[in-house]
């Protein structure tokens, strides 16, 4: 096993780490993570070791952001896996604070962003958003990367934190990373480790609708409405499966849209069984090519 990738827990030890590393004028990627590492963690952390002299990657499981305690409570851990993973990245640093190195006191200052976190996931999940771009600028003040990297698949955190980092002239590049997905088109999560044999079978249900949703808008229906009306019946069959919502919105904005005449995100949420699982997609029309 590859090991050799230096681990630190306490916030002031990685700023005198960091600020030796800068002192040098190394350039310094960051990509936050909650562990349980997947090919879509590595993903970013490739990308980061491409663009960077010098990449640091943080593992924290953020109670902040947990709206449900059996999700904090079930969510995996495998910090030796992950170790690995980072270290077959190229990664240089680890960063792995406990809870009460990142939360030494009662947390009374916090980061909002309300007009991009109360639909789609934000409407389920009182508080998540707040509690995602909290730690995220707390992340960003202990590391002070030249880059950060986050990816598409969580299209509505991206926003956020897009939309804090120019609001608080935080000096940090956000860098979007493409969705990695299984070869059924299913995205990357560390939630699908929760999923059955059969609920994993169908779970790419919801990437299939909405490729679906987009293909339709490519051979030319404009109506969002009657786009999704006609994708909406593949999850209805589908054993276990309730969809928490669908919908198709501005990319920057995330507000829906009704007609599909300017570039879109067709975005969703759905239950299988007890596990959650989200996706996205942007129209071809809007394609990036990161
Ligand atoms: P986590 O779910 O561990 O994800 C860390 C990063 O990996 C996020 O930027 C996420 O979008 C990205 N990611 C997850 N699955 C992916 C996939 N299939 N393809 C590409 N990228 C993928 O997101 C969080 O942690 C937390 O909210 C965090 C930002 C660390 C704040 O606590």
């Amino acid at each position: 096993m590859m090991t050799g990738v230096q681990v630190i827990a306490k916030t002031a030890e990685l700023r005198e780490r960091l600020n030796a590393v800068r002192t040098r004028g190394a350039t310094v990627g960051f990509v936050p993570t909650m562990g349980a590492l997947h090919a879509g963690h590595a993903s970013l952390l490739t990308v980061a070791r491409r663009e960077n002299d010098f990449v640091v990657t943080s593992i924290f499981v953020n109670p902040l952001q947990f709206d449900r305690k059996a999700d904090l409570e079930t969510y995996p851990r495998t910090m030796a896996e992950d170790l690995a993973t980072c270290a077959a990245c190229g990664t240089d640093l680890v960063f792995a604070p406990g809870v009460e190195d990142l939360y030494p006191a009662e947390q009374l200052t916090f980061v909002d962003v309300p007009a991009l976190s109360e639909n789609l996931c934000g409407a389920s999940r009182p508080g998540h958003f707040r509690g995602v771009a909290t730690v995220v600028l707390k992340l960003f003040n202990v590391v002070q990367a030249d880059r950060a990297y986050f990816g598409e698949k969580d299209a509505q955190q991206l926003a956020v934190i897009r939309r804090m980092v120019q609001d608080l002239n935080v000096p940090v590049e956000v860098v979007p990373v493409a969705t990695v997905r299984e070869a059924d088109g299913l995205a990357l999560s560390s939630r699908n480790k929760h999923l059955s044999a059969a609920q994993r079978e169908n779970a790419p249900v919801l990437a299939r609708a909405l490729r679906a949703v987009l293909e339709l808008f490519d051979s030319g229906e404009r109506s969002v409405a009657e786009a999704i009306a006609r994708v909406l019946p593949m999850f209805s069959q589908v054993p276990e499966c309730r969809l928490e919502y669908f919908e198709v919105v501005d990319p920057a904005t995330l507000r829906p849209v009704e007609r599909a005449d300017v570039p879109v995100l067709a975005i969703g949420a759905m239950w299988m069984g007890t596990t959650r699982l989200i996706d996205n997609m942007r129209s071809s029309s809007d394609a990036r090519t990161s």
